[in-house]
């Protein structure tokens, strides 16, 4: 926290979803307040101050500069649903899919996240933390203030519990995806994983983890085995998460309901009733178009949620597998190319509905007094070159909790 004040100055403009409230669900996501030729006054780590230029009071003591002309001010944004956790890559898969593969033939056959776990494995607790602080400064590069990510690429007691240190240590928010594959020493049987990760591995990560989160899907973990490990982490008092409806409708949408779920991730397979089921819950549908685009898949009802009133965040899913992205800019291009969100939808689901699923919207999402001093300055004449922009040059600067870096 530095104690000099940041004052960025003669901005293009400035957006933010407006009000406070969160999650902003149905037509509410796209009010995003855009102000004109606007300033930001961040003191410490906190916002004090926003507004128009030509309103701008003197200010005393120290104050340093930022010269926003030619950029446009946008809230930090909040990346809530990636597998950072990871040591090595999966391009040799990436060139057998291009070649015709799937995915879940690969998976079945011990290659995808399993390749990825003897990797994770071998890379140990140093690797690991390097390789997780690689992949937070390539996020932030792409605007990201704030990141979730997940373990489930460790699958044993150490490398999952080495798996959430890291995230943490590098400012991460860590989720607990114990249940995402059944390990290899377990020989297919996902009861007798279960058993020996709520025994063993539980405790601990719920001392440094604050979700969990289920892989529910055919060739990974049922409903019922997808009940058990939620049931005891919720006990362990972990909120809770679930992949969802990303091959085949398994019952995720109801469980989660149950539940109380922060949210369902993927929806790919979501159809109509699961829809309507989910929109009128207070259950974040998070929508991960990378991941769909990557794998070649049917992207998630993002339009259809919305429509029926839903609430819906976007992240990336940034994993060595199914979205090797860590730009969510290009994740709100995809919103409008292939959802059909608004830029404004777009920019509410991976700000303060992101923020909201990490249980954090009451300080995270938003450029307004008193929320924390994240902004990201677009080099863009309107702030829609967010999802305007397909891939394109788009983040000057980032300001993380007033530090301008
Ligand atoms: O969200 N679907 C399950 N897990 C990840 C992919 C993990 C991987 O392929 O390594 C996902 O897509
Ligand atoms: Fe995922």
């Amino acid at each position: 926290m530095s104690s000099a004040r940041l004052l960025v100055r003669d901005l293009v403009q400035l957006a933010t979803p407006s009000g406070r409230d969160a999650p902003l669900r149905g037509a509410a996501l796209s009010d995003v307040d855009v102000l004109e030729d606007a300033f930001v006054v961040c003191a410490g780590d906190t916002i004090e101050a926003v507004g128009r230029m030509r309103d701008l009071a003197a200010l005393d003591g120290d104050v340093v500069e930022v010269d926003g002309r030619g950029l446009c001010a946008i809230p930090g944004l909040v990346d809530c649903h990636t597998h950072a956790a990871f040591a090595g890559d999966r391009v040799e898969e990436f060139s057998l899919r291009a070649g015709g593969a799937s995915y879940e033939e690969l998976h079945a056959r011990g290659g995808g996240i399993l390749s990825t776990v003897r990797a994770t494995r071998e890379a140990g607790a140093d690797g690991l933390r390097a390789a997780v602080e690689r992949h937070r400064s390539w996020m932030r590069g792409q605007g990201t203030t704030t990141f979730e990510a997940k373990s489930g690429y460790g699958l044993d007691r150490e490398t999952e519990l080495a798996s959430l240190r890291a995230i943490r240590d590098a400012g991460g928010v860590p989720t607990w995806l114990g249940a995402h594959a059944v390990p290899p020493e377990f020989d297919g049987n996902a009861d007798a994983y279960l058993d020996f990760a709520l025994t063993e591995v539980l405790p601990d990560a719920a001392r440094i983890a604050e979700a969990a989160d289920v892989f529910l899907e055919r060739g990974a973990f049922d409903a019922s085995q997808a009940r058990r490990y939620l049931e005891a982490c919720r006990a362990a008092g972990l909120a809770l998460r679930l992949h969802g409806d990303q091959f085949t409708e398994q019952g995720a949408i109801p469980l989660a309901i149950e539940l109380g779920a922060r949210s369902v991730d993927h929806l790919e397979a979501t159809g109509a009733e699961g829809v309507r089921t989910l929109a009128s819950s207070a259950v974040v549908g998070v929508l991960l178009p990378a991941s769909a685009l990557f794998l070649g898949r049917p992207m998630p009802p993002g339009r259809a949620l919305v429509d029926a009133g839903g609430a819906v965040a976007l992240a990336t899913d940034f994993n060595p597998g199914s979205a090797f992205c860590e730009s969510l800019p290009l994740v709100c291009s995809l919103a409008a190319t292939q959802l059909k969100l608004s830029p404004a939808e777009a920019l509410s689901a991976c700000t303060v509905n992101a923020a909201h699923v990490l249980g954090r919207a009451d300080r995270l999402g938003r450029i307004a007094p008193g929320y924390r001093a994240d902004l990201v300055l677009l080099e863009a004449p309107d702030w829609r070159y967010l999802a305007y922009h397909l891939g394109g040059r788009l983040v000057d600067r980032v300001v993380t909790a007033g530090e301008l870096r």
